[in-house]
């Protein structure tokens, strides 16, 4: 290890500003990354947030119900990455609050450690998104067995606290509407949550769900079941060749749109299954379509890395009209598709709180 350091001492003397440095953080950071996500999983950090003060890794592991030896080398590794403090003379480790309100489950919508579970995924496809660099081509979602679990977890917190108190209030009039009883779809609904919400809350209307994913719409269902609803009706389907004209007054598309394949399709089935004066509403991610203004944006290498290796390779993974937008195609692509699609000129962009990842667009069928 005195070596190593050497060797990185070395660097810094032929003046490279700290790049070296800068280097090998990202190597720590990247590690980190695994660590932290299997914190998340295991719950430890939940564990540790419920002490009130310095306790030992036997201890810590009996109250997570884990391998001790697994668990004090995870330890080590928090506290030499300052996540996690450590007092030599006793040997017993400390979560400070001000860590764990953004890393524990009680964080709510504050948890960032739940995006760190996306890493590992990744890196199971990195020989095969080589592959992609080399001969074009893509992945498909199949590759990824975990997304969907995490997708939900991730968009769940969101919809279960700002879904009904913020997100469709986005738009004027729309609950009322909603109570009314209108007719409603989620394009590309993963495991349906946000449309069981709404439909438990609105009864009187008829919400819709569709997904390729098999997956995904069982699960929908099954919540569906457990809540009691008759309201609400989930399909397996391909979003980019449904044709059902003027058959909704609301649409939403929450994180569905950047990875289709055929999102220009996609854009124009969605404004063709709305009645005039129909709704649009798309949750996508915030970013620019001009790559300098991204600079600045604290999540941008993440939401690049998951572009390149998740949203971008599946879109790009079937055969014919692919057109691979990735992750992170921006706000002006966005506006310029949702016109092109045949929606009104004014579309409406907003931010909701405590979402730190999306944009909402409202877009109006006139
Ligand atoms: C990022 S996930 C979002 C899921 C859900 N809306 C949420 O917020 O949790 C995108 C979803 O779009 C679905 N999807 C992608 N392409 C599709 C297509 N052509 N037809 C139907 N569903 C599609 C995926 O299966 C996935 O469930």
């Amino acid at each position: 290890m005195g070596l190593f350091l050497s060797k990185v001492m070395t660097l810094e003397n032929i003046n490279n500003n700290g790049f070296s440095e800068r280097l090998i953080g990202i190597l720590n950071n990247g590690a980190l990354s695994l660590m932290i996500s299997i914190g998340h999983k295991t719950g430890l950090f939940d564990t540790l947030s419920k002490f009130s003060s310095p306790e030992t890794s036997e201890h810590i592991a009996k109250t997570a119900k884990l391998d001790e030896r697994y668990v004090k080398e995870w330890l080590a590794c928090m506290v030499v990455g300052k996540l996690i403090e450590y007092d030599s003379s006793n040997q017993k480790y400390y979560l400070p609050l001000e860590h764990s309100e953004y890393l524990a489950r009680s964080a709510g919508l504050n948890n960032i450690a739940v995006f760190f579970q996306y890493i590992s995924p990744l890196g199971n496809v990195e020989d095969k998104i080589v592959e992609c660099f080399k001969n074009g081509g893509g992945i498909s979602h199949s590759e990824y067995p975990m997304f969907q679990q995490l997708q939900d977890e991730e968009t769940s917190r969101v919809f279960d606290s700002r879904l009904l108190a913020d997100i469709i209030p986005l738009v004027k009039g729309l609950t009322s509407q909603l109570k009314s009883g209108i007719s409603v779809l989620d394009v590309g609904c993963g495991r349906g949550h946000a449309l069981n919400l709404m439909a438990e809350s609105f009864p009187n209307g008829k919400l819709y769900g569709y997904d390729a994913s098999k997956e995904g719409i069982e699960a929908a269902r099954e919540e569906s079941r457990q809540k009691g609803l008759s309201n609400v009706f989930f399909e397996i389907k391909d979003v980019s060749s449904f044709d059902e004209p003027s058959k909704f007054e609301f649409v939403t598309a929450f994180g569905s749109l950047h990875g289709q394949s055929k999102p220009t399709k996609v854009l124009q089935a969605i404004h063709k299954s709305l009645k005039n004066n129909g709704i649009f509403l798309m949750r996508d991610i915030a970013s620019s379509s001009n790559l300098q203004e991204n600079k600045d944006n604290l999540m941008a290498p993440t939401l690049y890395t998951f572009s390149t290796m998740h949203s971008m390779a599946v879109s790009l993974a079937f055969d014919d009209g692919e057109e691979g937008l990735g992750s992170m195609w921006g706000k002006q692509k966005a506006e310029q598709k949702l016109r092109e699609a045949g929606f009104e000129e004014n579309i409406e962009v907003y931010e909701v709180p405590g979402d730190i990842l999306n944009y909402y667009y409202v877009a109006r069928k006139p």
